[in-house]
This record gives C-alpha cells, sequence and structure tokens, in this order.
C-alpha cells in the first residue's frame, strides 16, 4: 500500500512543478511584454512621414506666462501633459508640448525676439527624414541662470506629431479594404 501513495504524490508534485513553471514563464513573458509595449506606444511621430521624434517619457513641463491656453491633457492614455496655446506675430497658433529631447534637425540660425519662453532663444526645428516642421529648439540666453530649470528643451506642435497608438488605429482601419 505504501508505494502507490508514495507514487501518486510524486506525480502530483510533477504536475504541479510543471504547471507552476508554465505559469511563470508565461508570468514573466507577460510582464516582459507588456514593458516593452508601453515603450512602444509612448512614441510620437512625425505626422508627415512617421519618423520616431519624441516619447511621453521625455516631455517636460516648462508653463509659460505668454501662452493664450493652457490645459493639462493626455496623449493617447499617457500621464497629463501640459499643452499650450501659442500666437506667433504673424498669427497662426499652435499648441504646443515640450520635451527634454527630440529627433529633429535645426534649421537656420537661433533667435531671440518674439521668444514665447522669455529668456530662451528659438531656432526652427524641422523631421530630418521628410523636411517637415515640428516646432521649435529653445535655449536658454544665460546658460547658468539659476532662473531657469534646464539649458533647453524642444517645443513641438501637437498637430504636427502623431501618437504611435493613433498610428496603430489608422493602419487598423484600411485592413477592411484589403484585398
Ligand atoms: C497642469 O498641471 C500642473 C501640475 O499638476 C499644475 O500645476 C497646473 O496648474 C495645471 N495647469 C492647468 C492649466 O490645468
Ligand atoms: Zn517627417
Amino acid at each position: 500500500m505504501a508505494a502507490p501513495i508514495r507514487q501518486i504524490k510524486k506525480q502530483k508534485l510533477t504536475a504541479f512543478v510543471e504547471v507552476f513553471g508554465v505559469v511563470c514563464i508565461i508570468h514573466a513573458l507577460t510582464v516582459f511584454l507588456g514593458v516593452v509595449a508601453d515603450e512602444y506606444e509612448g512614441y510620437l511621430l512625425c505626422r508627415t512621414c512617421g519618423n520616431e521624434v519624441t516619447q511621453t517619457s521625455e516631455l517636460m513641463t516648462v508653463a509659460s506666462k505668454l501662452a493664450h491656453r493652457q490645459r493639462n491633457d493626455t496623449l493617447s492614455g499617457s500621464e497629463p501633459v501640459l499643452i499650450q496655446l501659442f500666437k506667433n506675430p504673424q498669427g497662426q497658433f499652435f499648441e504646443v508640448i515640450t520635451s527634454k529631447s527630440a529627433e529633429v534637425q535645426t534649421v537656420d540660425k537661433s533667435h531671440g525676439q518674439d521668444s514665447w519662453f522669455p529668456g530662451f532663444d528659438w531656432t526652427i526645428v524641422v523631421c530630418p527624414r521628410c523636411g517637415s516642421h515640428l516646432g521649435w529648439l529653445f535655449q536658454a540666453v544665460h546658460k547658468h541662470s539659476h532662473d531657469s530649470p534646464v539649458s533647453s528643451f524642444y517645443g513641438l506642435v501637437l498637430n504636427n506629431l502623431l501618437h504611435e497608438k493613433e498610428a496603430d488605429s489608422i493602419i487598423a482601419v484600411p485592413k477592411v479594404y484589403q484585398s
């Protein structure tokens, strides 16, 4: 009688270890894929060509008193970010988000006049792939000033960007029309 019972116990234990092991592997994979997906979905792309411009994790708040309007809003499920409405001397309005870094190219020289962020010069930045206007690089006039928290940042035009998730949904729709 003794032997078969031990046999059954051993089988149960083996089955438990196998199931537990598989559950652990699936859990680890889910966590891993979740992390990868989160990072992937945080990308903001050039609306014209899809080039990666920045990630939502790179966005930072640089509030300006010269903004016509300010709102905190999420970008396709991101943390809320500060979106500011500015008007240039030509009367054009831009909704701008600010980021620490951006994959862009500066064009022309920097300008000091009519800056939306007093104490910062601005330089036009464009997409390095397609040349579309994406925003401006703002650089502190006095690099080591204690008044400004950063020496430089980017102001990006929200309308000229596309969130990775929006891009996915746009790509998902035309599948219906695929032959
Ligand atoms: C946006 O959020 C920041 C930080 O929570 C807050 O200080 C600021 O007042 C908010 N601005 C607006 C316009 O809601
Ligand atoms: Zn582009």
